[in-house]
Order: C-alpha cells, then sequence, then structure tokens
C-alpha cells in the first residue's frame, strides 16, 4: 500500500519517469557496474521540468485550499527551483515573486539573463536579484519579500528553498522510491544502490522515507553538492524525521539509513571542479544526457569515481536519479567552449 494515499496530488509532471539504461557510460567507465538513469530531468512539459515538480505537486493543493493569489520562493540566480515555481504559478494562474540571491561566485557576462532565470522571467514571475551569499536556511530577504507581497494587498504562499523545509515537501520522493519498486516489478531486475545529488534535502530526505518502507533506505547514496556538509545532514535528518512521522512509516530511521558523501562538492556550490566537467563530458558523449555543473554533473562524477574506486560491488546495477538542472549549462558557457 502506498504510504500517500491519504495526501492529494496536483498533477504537474507527465506520470511514471522513464528508467533509461546507459550502455556506452557503463562500458566506458569499465568497472563491472551497469549504470541506468532514472529521468526525472525529463518529468513534464513545464519549462523543461525537474526534481521541484514532483515536490510541487503535493504543495499546490494547500496552495490553493489557502486562497493564496501569489507563490513567494527563494534560491541562486541560476536557480531550477525558482524558475520550477514560476512554471507552478503560471500553470496554475497565480502571481510569482522570487528572490535570487548571490549564492555562487562564478562571474559570466550573461549569468544572470540566461538559462533557468532567463525562463523565470518569461513566464512572467517577479525575478528580485539580492545580493546574499549561499545559505540553504530561510532568508530574511524572502520574509520581506512575502512582506512585501502583504503590503501590496496580495496573499502570498511562502515556499521555501528547494521546496524542502515545507510539511509536504518531501512527498513526492516517496513516490519516486515506490515508482521505482513498479518499475522494478516491470523490468524484472532490481537496483542495488540509488544515486542523487543533495543540497536542500526532501529530494533525497524523501527518497529515504520512501526506501525505508521498503527496507532499503541505506542503498540510497546522496551526492552533497552544497559544500555545507553539516547543514544539509541536519536538514536531510529532520526532513526524514518530519515526514516519517507524517505518513506513518512506523518507525525512526536510524542514523545509518542516511548516506551523504562530502567528497564532490568542492571548490565550493556552484562552482564545478575540472572532474566534474570531465563527468558532464563523459556522460553527454556516452549517453548524450545532460548534466549541470551546480548539481548533477556532481553527483554524475561521485558516482562514476565510487565505481572506480570499487565503493559499489561487481555485478552492481545503480540508478542515477537525474533531478534535471541543464538550462543552468548556459550560465556557464565558457568551461565547455571547447566541449
Ligand atoms: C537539478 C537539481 N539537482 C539536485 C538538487 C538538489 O535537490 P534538493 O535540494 O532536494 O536536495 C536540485 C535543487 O536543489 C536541483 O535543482
Amino acid at each position: 500500500m502506498s504510504l500517500l494515499e491519504k495526501f492529494e496530488r496536483y498533477p504537474l509532471t507527465f506520470g511514471k519517469t522513464a528508467i533509461e539504461h546507459l550502455p556506452r557510460l557503463t562500458e566506458v567507465v569499465g568497472a563491472d557496474v551497469e549504470f541506468y538513469a532514472k529521468r526525472e530531468d525529463c518529468n513534464s512539459g513545464l519549462a523543461f521540468g525537474g526534481n521541484k515538480l514532483r515536490k510541487l505537486e503535493y504543495i499546490v493543493p494547500d496552495v490553493i485550499a489557502s486562497g493564496a493569489d501569489t507563490l513567494v520562493s527563494i534560491g541562486g540566480v541560476q536557480s531550477n527551483h525558482t524558475r520550477m515555481v514560476a512554471a507552478t504559478a503560471a500553470k496554475i494562474g497565480m502571481k510569482c515573486v522570487v528572490i535570487q540571491e548571490k549564492w555562487v561566485p562564478h562571474y559570466d557576462a550573461v549569468y544572470d539573463r540566461v538559462g533557468n532565470i532567463m525562463m523565470t522571467r518569461l513566464m512572467g514571475a517577479d525575478s528580485r536579484l539580492v545580493d546574499d551569499g549561499f545559505d540553504i536556511g530561510i532568508r530574511k530577504s524572502w520574509e520581506d519579500a512575502i512582506q512585501s507581497v502583504k503590503d501590496a494587498g496580495g496573499k502570498p504562499y511562502a515556499i521555501p528553498a528547494g521546496a524542502s523545509v515545507h510539511k509536504y515537501g518531501a512527498l513526492g520522493y516517496i513516490g519516486f522510491a515506490e515508482e521505482v519498486a513498479e518499475q522494478e516489478a516491470e523490468l524484472g531486475f532490481k537496483f542495488d544502490y540509488i544515486v542523487v545529488c543533495v543540497v536542500t534535502g526532501s529530494t533525497q530526505g524523501g527518497m529515504i522515507v520512501g526506501f525505508a518502507a521498503q527496507d532499503r533506505a541505506d542503498r540510497v547514496i546522496g551526492i552533497d553538492a552544497s559544500g555545507t556538509l553539516d547543514q544539509t545532514r541536519a536538514q536531510v535528518r529532520e526532513i526524514v524525521d518530519n515526514t516519517s512521522e507524517l505518513v506513518g512509516l512506523g518507525r525512526k530511521v536510524r542514523d545509518d539509513e542516511i548516506h551523504i558523501n562530502p567528497d564532490y562538492a568542492y571548490p565550493a556550490y556552484g562552482v564545478p571542479s575540472e572532474e566534474t566537467n570531465d563527468a558532464i563530458r563523459l556522460a553527454a558523449k556516452t549517453e548524450a544526457m545532460m548534466t549541470d555543473p551546480v548539481y548533477e554533473g556532481k553527483s554524475m562524477q561521485g558516482m562514476i569515481d565510487l565505481a572506480k574506486k570499487g565503493f559499489f560491488p561487481k555485478g552492481s546495477k545503480v540508478l542515477y536519479a537525474h533531478l534535471g538542472g541543464a538550462p543552468a549549462l548556459n550560465g556557464y558557457s565558457y568551461y565547455y567552449k571547447d566541449g
């Protein structure tokens, strides 16, 4: 039985996401570990989709019930999340204010004009650039934006960074875990590990609760891209506890079921290392799979490196959760001018 039965869902995605075999990447890495990807990046027709839509599907019913007229959220300049909040607002006919903070020490002439932020503006959101640095917690700039909507006579609905510390923020990724189990039954085999990028925490947090119900939460390998590991780990722990309680998991998830690897976030959130860029190039050249320098390139690097180091036992089937994010590539074009 689904843990999500009692929760309302407003569809923003196409439905189940495809699981794709990655034979060329598997062969080039050559570690006797079979790679697959679950394509959350292709989950919707709304502005290129991505993981946030799975989360927002369980938040929108609460938005509608609240009688709000404006979604208010926050992220970095090239935030995928604010793009997805802007898309959701457009789709459900609401206004949208998004704060875009200077989370990334990356300098590019068109960084604040292309990719995610360009689409956010195109969808009609009021995108406000703010100079503050990276922090996944609750921010004053966001609280000020909420107040500004009230001052103008509007009714705001506040969505935190990454939709993560929202009561319903992790439900969507419980759905992911249940979907994987259904797809495994169709495929006739099970995945030994799931690799997922983690920053604000509700993607991995939801997966952990969902896979805990299948007794394999410890097989979810989070690859940190925040570079602020303690804060991300604490946020995942809190999300896992609150969500387990909310859905009635019936037990507390143990610390040893929460696996977050800090080794690939360097040099900083939003800045790719040479090794991250190599992983982005390899996934593109072998599988035509686009990953980005902020999130998915780092989890791709982590998956490849862990396979080469023998972390996954020989013969393992590893499922890479591709969470989206490719639009940000446009803000980093100089790295890839020669491919
Ligand atoms: C493409 C992409 N991958 C991974 C993540 C990390 O997910 P979460 O913030 O739920 O930990 C995000 C958002 O922060 C994202 O946009």
